[in-house]
């Protein structure tokens, strides 16, 4: 008998994102030769991110961004590979990252497209071993009769952008994406230096019994914070309670496990931070558009975070973020104990 080997047949990220633009008959191949260019960049970090270990790529530079970290070298050689193949494209008009104090002008300055990065998210798990990321957001320049470049044209929300996704640079490297037609995800496969189609239309569960927060913060959480970790540590066999504790301490890979799992991620306000950690417009509002895309929400314990008017390129926002029953109960209980 003839065996019928099931080959599945393989999607490379360049023809899946061409066969997408074909959809758009007026698309003029820009969004899709900025989206490859960033996947070329990830290829570059995923490798040095593999080898970090035996070239001198660990530890710190020595230096401190704008928000008072100890940079990592890794993040200077991710921002710079990112930035540089941006760069090459002609398209993209200026880059905002978390390791650059303002606004990056690429000599495009005509390119149509705005791109936020976190280029290394999770450095402090670079020395030890586990998962790191890279995330982006896209955005369009708003039409302008002068054509000078200013800073508001950076500052839009969270609804307006035309692209967003993550690079997780963990057991395999995997690009997720979208452009607002649902959730992609591509695995890296190192020996064609292709990245693969793995999944074609994330969704995420209703509801999960994981719940992802740094504890160490609990007693300068609000009330209704610490009453909804205390619900999920309740016993109830029928809501699937206790829930389960995982926080990894890098945001892309709690948000991936959340995103494939259910469950619920929280970067809560806390003394330490008062407006919370994690940066608006290059860590919440990318990974909010994720999840949104996946039936997911994102809140920052008052409203929809891709709703916020921002009014700086590096401002912290709180985050709860996940499967939709997971954050409608906490914000119920939020909304409680104001
Ligand atoms: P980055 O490495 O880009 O500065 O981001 C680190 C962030 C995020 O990845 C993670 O969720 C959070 O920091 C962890 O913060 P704590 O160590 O305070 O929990
Ligand atoms: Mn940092
Ligand atoms: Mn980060
Ligand atoms: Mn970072």
């Amino acid at each position: 008998s003839t065996s019928t080997a099931k080959s599945r047949k393989l999607v490379t990220l360049d023809e899946y994102i061409i066969q997408a633009q074909n959809k758009f008959p007026g698309a003029t191949g820009e969004l899709s030769q900025l989206l490859r260019d960033i996947g070329l960049a990830a290829k570059i970090i995923s490798r040095e991110v593999n080898k970090a270990g035996i070239t001198n790529l660990l530890g710190v530079d020595g230096s401190t961004n704008v928000h008072g970290e100890s940079v990592k070298r890794l993040d200077l050689f991710a921002d710079q590979q990112l930035i540089s193949a941006l760069d090459r494209s002609m398209i993209t008009c200026m880059v905002i990252s978390e390791e650059n104090d303002g606004i990056v002008r690429l000599n495009s300055e005509g390119g149509k497209y705005i791109v936020y990065m976190d280029p290394l998210d999770g450095s402090s798990n670079i020395d030890v071993n586990v998962s790191i990321g890279s995330i982006f957001s896209i955005y369009m320049r708003q039409p302008r009769f002068d054509k000078k470049l200013v800073e508001d044209d950076a500052l839009q929300p969270g609804i307006r952008q035309v692209a967003a996704g993550y690079v997780l640079y963990g057991s395999s490297t995997i690009m997720v994406y979208t452009t607002g037609l649902g959730v992609s995800s591509f695995t890296l496969d190192p020996s064609i230096g292709e990245f693969i189609l793995s999944e074609d239309d994330f969704k995420i569960p209703e509801c999960g019994n994981i719940y992802s927060i740094n504890e160490g913060s609990y007693n300068s959480w609000a009330d209704g914070l610490k009453k909804y970790i205390k619900y999920c540590q309740v016993e109830d066999e029928e809501t699937n309670r206790p829930y389960t504790a995982r926080y990894i301490g890098s945001m892309v890979a709690d948000l991936h496990r959340t995103l494939i799992k259910g469950g619920i991620f929280i970067y809560p306000a806390s003394t330490r931070y008062p407006n919370g950690k994690l940066r608006l417009m290059y860590e919440c509002n990318p990974l909010s558009f994720i999840i949104e895309q996946a039936g997911g929400m994102a809140i920052d314990g008052k409203k929809r975070i891709m709703e916020k008017q921002p009014t700086s390129i590096h401002q912290r926002i709180p985050i709860y973020i996940g499967s939709p029953d997971n954050v409608k109960k906490v914000k119920e209980l939020l909304d409680q104990h104001e």
